[in-house]
């Protein structure tokens, strides 16, 4: 994570990016991670405030791994959800609490990217170490400048609002 970034103060957050950031702390327990035995969160909010929740689901085939991230867009999505204002990170190893903050992969940040521009929004993301004493708070397109998305496709993502 780029440390050049401002951090903030768990107490500095809204009240709802608060709740986002505790839905995520929760749900990083649910990850399958036999593997790299390393728990992630993502929380969700929805256009319309609601909290949709993913963590990182592993495989044998380590290049099959879906991370929390993603695994929250897929289940927003199939519960009808493509409109998001914000979304909330957070990780722990399995014997270890991570000192910096995770930031989602760059496959991540291309599809949140895509969801950013269906939402018409510079999706905000809060990024948090496992005991909440670090945070920061970036938008997607400052952590994917110079991005390629949808637009450039001359898509009209328009309609797949909702
Ligand atoms: N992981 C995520 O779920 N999100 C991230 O932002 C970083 C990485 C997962 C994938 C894999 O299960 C584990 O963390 C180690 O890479």
């Amino acid at each position: 994570m780029n440390k050049k970034m401002k951090s903030v103060k768990f107490k500095d957050l809204t009240k709802e990016q608060k709740r986002l950031l505790m839905a995520a702390e929760k749900t990083m327990e649910t990850a399958y991670n036999p593997y790299s035995k390393f728990f992630v969160g993502a929380a969700l909010l929805t256009r319309d405030n609601k909290i949709i929740t993913g963590s990182n689901v592993e495989n044998a085939a380590y290049g099959s791994t879906i991370c929390a991230e993603r695994a929250a867009i897929l289940r927003a999505n199939a519960l009808g959800k493509r409109c998001f204002k914000s979304i909330a990170i957070i990780a722990r190893g399995e014997n270890f609490d991570t000192k910096e903050v995770t930031g989602p992969c760059g496959a991540c940040r291309q599809v949140l990217l895509e969801f950013s521009q269906i939402s018409e929004t510079d999706l905000t993301v809060i990024m948090s170490t496992t005991k909440k004493d670090k945070i920061v708070v970036a938008s997607i397109s400052e952590l994917l400048p110079l991005n390629f998305g949808p637009k450039d496709l001359g898509i009209d993502i328009q309609r797949y609002q909702k």
